[in-house]
């Protein structure tokens, strides 16, 4: 994994130096209202970096691919995240603490992290699932082009009933010529 350069800042491999940084933007309750719950404590998040920081699964089918996401003045808004299969399809997600929310940052560091995918990581696909009532996590989707999921990865993907599953191509044609 490599930094990627971004116009806000940059995405830079997640490692557990960055567990005491991220533990203070994840302690942002608004993150919350769906799903999941803030860390514990900082020692906590750096003993989840540092197994996220093997980059893959124990079996090693999986590649576990995290970013954190670094501003220009020097601070953390947040994460991006794939999980790559041996299919060539990554599942994706992202976090941001909602100071940094409604100004275009998760796009740009989502967009960033899909070429990288497809660029570098041979992923052909992309899935996101989200709780149906995230709206801002749909907007973001579908200002990224991602579109409601076949039966199949539908299938695969959604565990309950209130989840949406949502996927486009990682190289779209538009992208392809740019
Ligand atoms: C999901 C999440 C990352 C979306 O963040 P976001 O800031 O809304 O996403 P974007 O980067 O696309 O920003 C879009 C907003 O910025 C505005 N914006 C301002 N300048 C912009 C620019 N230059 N380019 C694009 N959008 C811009 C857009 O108009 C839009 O505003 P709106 O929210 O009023 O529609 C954020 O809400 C989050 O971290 N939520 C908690 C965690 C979570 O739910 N994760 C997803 C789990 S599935």
């Amino acid at each position: 994994m490599r930094s990627i350069q971004l116009e806000i800042g940059a995405l830079e491999p997640l490692t557990s130096e960055h567990a005491d940084e991220m533990f203070h933007v994840l302690s942002d309750p608004a993150i919350y209202p769906f799903e999941n719950k803030p860390p514990e404590s900082p020692e906590w998040l750096r003993t989840r970096y540092a197994f996220l920081e093997q980059r893959c699964s124990p079996e090693g089918g999986e590649k576990w691919l995290n970013w954190v996401i670094r501003l220009k003045n020097g601070g953390l808004a947040g994460f991006t995240q794939a999980t790559v299969y041996a299919d060539g399809t990554a599942q994706i997600a992202y976090v941001l603490h909602s100071r940094h929310w409604g100004k275009g940052i998760a796009r740009r560091a989502v967009q960033a992290m899909i070429g990288e995918l497809a660029r570098e990581f041979g992923v052909r696909r992309l899935v996101a699932v989200l709780k149906a009532a995230n709206e801002r996590s749909l907007r973001l989707l579908e200002r990224l082009d991602f579109r409601e999921a076949d039966t199949a990865m539908d299938k695969r993907f959604r565990d309950t009933p209130d989840e949406r599953v949502m996927q486009r191509q990682a190289m779209l044609q538009r992208e392809n010529e740019e």
